[in-house]
């Protein structure tokens, strides 16, 4: 594989981590300033697919930068160049459609941090890839941190091996309540516990609510106050995925719903996972974090079985536009 291309230049990023001989993110520059616009892009990625596609696994990060995109529209038709597959989001954020495959990322709250997570990762199928537009980049913070992920379990594989393997073994049961919007009238944007079941199911009929549920591998407990508990499991702690180097990801969401007041994380038996080992898992991801300052115009593509991906607080305005792929 021939890992440079004349029709991009390799560029750095303040923040940016050589992680097992790999640059995360791999920055990408037009090749002469002339070439800094969408069309030049967009002619740039046509003729360089593949060669593209192998970067964003093989760096599992990949950072578009100086090329100006202006709008919804034009980074759509970016994504749309790939030719891969949409795939709807399901989940708990609260997202608008903006253009076509372009949603806002996650309209929770800016000042919360949005923890690191594998994007629908207790969803039976979850999207390959992900590509973030930065329409405006935050005065301060907002950004998107990102994790590799196989760090992680090698991690706490050398701190707690017999743990991991015994979570591993077992499988994680995890548990997440949400609320009826017909007890909460307030915007349902107002919470970081997101959408109310009616919002994220798209019915406020149980049963329907309960036959997509199924679908996606979830059951189902109605809640006395309306609201509901759904109950994801057993759900793997790890997995390797095809064409990345055997890497084990740490393909689950412990930390993200383990002792909180809306979700729980367990083995998949019900024995609980001692709080130790879950937080210096906590400090590990951390550590282990890649972040960079969003500037205005900026493409970001991340390989999501290879990488967990939160959201720093900041003040406002930012906004920042998300496609996923199959
Ligand atoms: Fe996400």
């Amino acid at each position: 594989m021939e890992y440079s291309c004349k029709d991009f230049k390799v560029g750095k990023c303040e923040g940016q981590k050589v992680v097992d001989g790999e640059t995360m993110p791999l920055v990408l520059q037009p090749p002469e300033p002339e070439k800094g616009n969408f069309e030049s892009l967009l002619m740039a990625i046509k003729k360089n697919k593949d060669w593209f596609e192998e970067m964003i696994i093989k760096n599992s990060a990949v950072l578009l930068r100086g090329f100006n995109l202006g709008s919804a529209e034009e980074f759509n038709e970016i994504v749309e160049a790939f030719g891969w597959d949409d795939i709807r989001y399901v989940g708990p954020a609260p997202r608008t459609q903006v253009y076509k495959r372009v949603w806002t990322a996650n309209e929770g709250p800016l000042s919360e941090f949005i923890y690191y997570h594998h994007e629908m990762v207790l969803i039976k199928e979850f999207p390959k890839k992900l590509a973030l537009f930065c329409e405006t980049p935050p005065p301060e913070g907002g950004q998107t941190p990102f994790v590799p992920s196989f760090r992680i379990t090698e991690r706490m594989l050398e701190e707690f091996p017999e743990a991991v393997e015994k979570i591993e073994a077992k499988g994680l049961k995890y548990t997440f309540t949400a609320q009826s919007n017909k007890k909460h009238t307030s915007s349902s944007f107002s919470s970081m516990r997101g959408r109310s079941w009616e919002d994220a199911f798209g019915t406020s009929d149980r049963a329907e609510a309960e036959r997509r549920t199924k679908a996606l591998g979830m059951d189902v407990e109605w809640l006395p106050d309306g609201g509901v508990t759904t109950i994801l499991g057993p759900r793997c702690l790890t997995k390797v995925f095809d064409g990345r180097k055997g890497r084990r990801m740490w393909f689950n969401t412990l930390v993200g719903m383990y002792g909180k007041s809306h979700s729980s994380a367990m083995m998949a038996d019900g024995e609980e996972i001692p709080e130790n080992v879950v937080k210096r898992c906590e400090e590990i991801i951390e550590e282990e974090s890649i972040q960079f300052d969003w500037e205005k115009g900026d493409v970001l593509f991340f390989d999501n079985l290879a990488l967990l991906h939160g959201r720093r607080p900041s003040l406002p305005p930012r906004r920042v536009l998300v496609v996923t792929c199959k």
